[in-house]
């Protein structure tokens, strides 16, 4: 259970709540929510089981484990998995720096307003300013550094869990605020009805890396959490039961921001400030809404801290495993460079917007090269490496501890030596346009 509920902190974040919904709005609806649920339950479960058993059987961090399962050119993955966990976590700590901000000004009520174009007018004022996010964004990294350092991992971890609860509840009762409000109906099929005609290659790749990000998967997290697992852990009823769990904070996230889209009359695809334009104005619509405002962002803020440390522990326990034994220095190096490329992340939707890569501000460039790129590519090198490389030996590992039905074992083995690779490969290459 302890396990389960350490797994799920780190996968229940920001990926769900902010990320979730404006992926699903710019990518059509329906059609993409059915396509991430067939994504997250045959590809993501066997790509979080084959990372949990690289993870039990070495107790090694990402790079040290396939250095020691395997050799060769394998601990490159590792090195991957621990830069990407590195430049997700400077423009989480970004976002997770808006929650924050957003508690404090829900207390100070000054952001909830039931007129859209206000509130998406005070957002862009906001997160434009070269000054105050970059403030909050510095707070943030020092929280998740404090955490990390301070051995009071077990506090946030113990508070986290009556604290998600509580989260899930707030989320139960803003998707029913959210769905009665006027002209709600028309997001609600937005989001559940499926409409295939919009659906491209760059709709998979979008599904794929929301699966990766949201399940924390394809940059060595849940290696680093398998290997704190004990020998008889049961891997497949954690995995499912963490997939589940996250699943369904993403679809509540989606039926509370949705149906609001609709009912105030913003665009689904109006991109990273989605989530922060829609729900000061349904807080606006409730009674007590400053209170309740101030408890999500709060919650939010604490889901974002348990993901930001999982990131952070990736980074740490790499320098710590290859000799520098020294955890305040490492956490503190890497908090320091990490809030060395989050600036330029916050700043790159104000002053320095002008400065682009391939199209796009600094911090969607960052988002879509881990979330599109690397992240997939991690999954379909662990898949490569589980179905390919270890077989048999991973295969005895998964089923230590499990009493699983050979079926399920035959068809976690399937899916892994093919389906997982060919397909990743296939959306990565046609979503990627280079075909
Ligand atoms: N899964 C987290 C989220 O959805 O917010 C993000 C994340 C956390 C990704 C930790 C990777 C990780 F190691």
């Amino acid at each position: 259970m302890g396990f389960i509920l350490a797994a799920a902190g780190s996968a229940v974040g920001l990926g769900n709540v902010w990320r979730f919904p404006y992926v699903t709005g710019e990518n059509g609806g329906g059609a993409f929510l059915l396509i991430y649920l067939g994504i997250v339950f045959s590809i993501g479960v066997s790509v979080l089981i084959a990372e949990l058993i690289i993870g039990r059987s070495t107790q090694l961090d990402p790079a040290g484990a396939f250095r020691k399962l395997a050799g060769g050119a394998w601990p490159l993955v590792g090195y991957m998995s621990i830069l990407t966990a590195f430049v997700i976590l400077s423009f989480y700590c970004v976002i997770a720096g808006w929650t924050v901000a957003y508690m404090a000004k829900s207390i100070a009520g000054s952001v909830l307003l039931s007129d859209l174009e206000q509130v998406g007018s005070a957002f862009d004022t906001f997160i434009t300013d070269p000054l105050e996010p970059v403030l909050y964004t510095a707070l943030f990294v020092g929280l998740t550094v404090f955490v990390a350092l301070g051995g009071i991992a077990n506090g946030i971890e113990r508070a986290a869990r009556l604290l998600m609860p509580a989260l899930f509840i707030i989320l139960l009762v803003l998707v029913a605020r959210s769905v009665t409000l006027d002209g709600a109906v028309e997001g609600v099929a937005f989001f559940l009805q499926p409409d295939f005609t919009k659906v491209t290659w760059g709709t998979l790749l979008a599904a794929l890396g929301q699966a990766f990000f949201s399940l924390s998967l394809g940059m060595g997290a849940m290696i680093t959490y398998g290997s704190y697992m004990h020998r008889h852990d049961d891997i497949a009823g954690s995995a499912l039961a963490v997939t589940v769990l996250d699943a369904l904070v993403a679809v509540l996230a989606g039926l509370v921001i949705l149906p609001a889209v609709f009912a105030f009359g913003a665009t689904p695809s109006a991109g990273p400030g989605l989530t922060f334009i829609t729900l000061p104005s349904i807080f606006a619509q409730m009674p007590f809404g400053s209170f309740f405002a101030a408890l999500f962002f709060f919650l939010l803020a604490i889901a974002a801290l348990t993901s930001s440390v999982a990131l952070l522990e990736v980074v740490i326990t790499y320098f710590m495993d290859e000799g520098e034994a020294n955890r305040t220095k490492v956490a503190v190096g890497a908090g320091v460079a990490t809030f060395a490329l989050a600036v330029p992340a916050s700043l790159s939707l104000g002053i320095m917007s002008g400065f682009t890569i391939g199209g796009n501000v600094l911090l969607d460039a960052l988002d879509y090269m881990t979330s599109n790129i690397t992240l997939p590519l991690g999954g379909l090198l662990v898949a490569l490496f589980m179905g390919w490389s270890l077989k048999h030996k991973g295969e005895e590992e998964f089923v230590d501890g499990s009493a699983l039905a050979p079926a399920l074992v035959s068809a976690w083995r399937f899916i892994i030596r093919y389906v997982a690779p060919l397909a990743i490969a296939l959306i990565l290459i046609n979503g990627l346009g280079f075909i």
